[in-house]
């Protein structure tokens, strides 16, 4: 029997149709994470502070098959190393949306949001293969606080232009500051 629905031209599109389907930052994450053999070879551990490096659009494509690489033009890719107790400040993302996904370790993420009633807050342990993804104005924290280094690969859409980080003050998050890129990374 002949499948009408296999045989479709419209559901027989090639991957680069333009009418693909996106997958968004939490797509890539996890292809990245999947693809973490290729890539973590280039990952650095450093104890006078976290080892960050933004992957080149190119490189990060080279690791992808080829149906992301439209997400990826919107797309910035950060690879990330923790040693055991290094951890960020309370901060967002700026406008960006964004997703991580943990390759190595556990980190414990706490996330921070503000609302009429106060602050309100939870924490969690990502583990390995762990997909965390956020809109704009996502607050949070994330740590190693297990004794194994951890490693992640972090993906934001646009790339990060600014972050804010924040102090609680009693039912209310406080900017403290604004790093920006080309200036503070
Ligand atoms: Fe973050």
């Amino acid at each position: 029997m002949t499948s009408t629905l296999l045989s479709s031209p419209v559901l027989g599109r090639s991957p680069s149709d333009a009418t693909v389907r996106r997958t968004g930052a939490a797509g890539l994450a996890a292809a990245l994470g999947a693809a973490a053999p290729h890539w973590l070879h280039r990952v650095r551990y450093r104890s006078a502070g976290r080892w960050t490096h933004l992957l080149p659009a190119a490189d990060a494509a080279a690791v992808l098959d080829p149906s992301l690489h439209a997400d990826l033009a919107d797309a910035q890719v950060w690879l990330l190393s923790w040693l055991p107790d290094q951890g960020t400040p309370l901060h967002d993302h700026g406008t960006s949306a964004g997703a991580f996904t943990v390759v190595r370790g556990t980190l414990t993420e706490r996330v921070v949001a503000a609302g009429r009633t106060g602050v309100h807050e939870s924490t969690a342990d990502l583990t390995t293969g762990r997909v965390r993804h956020f809109g704009p104005h996502y607050v949070h924290t994330v740590t190693n606080t297990q004794s194994e280094p951890a490693v992640s690969v972090h993906v934001y859409t646009p790339g990060l232009s600014w972050m804010n980080t924040y102090r609680i003050d009693g039912a209310a998050l406080v900017r403290t500051g604004t790093e920006r890129a080309g200036v503070d990374w």
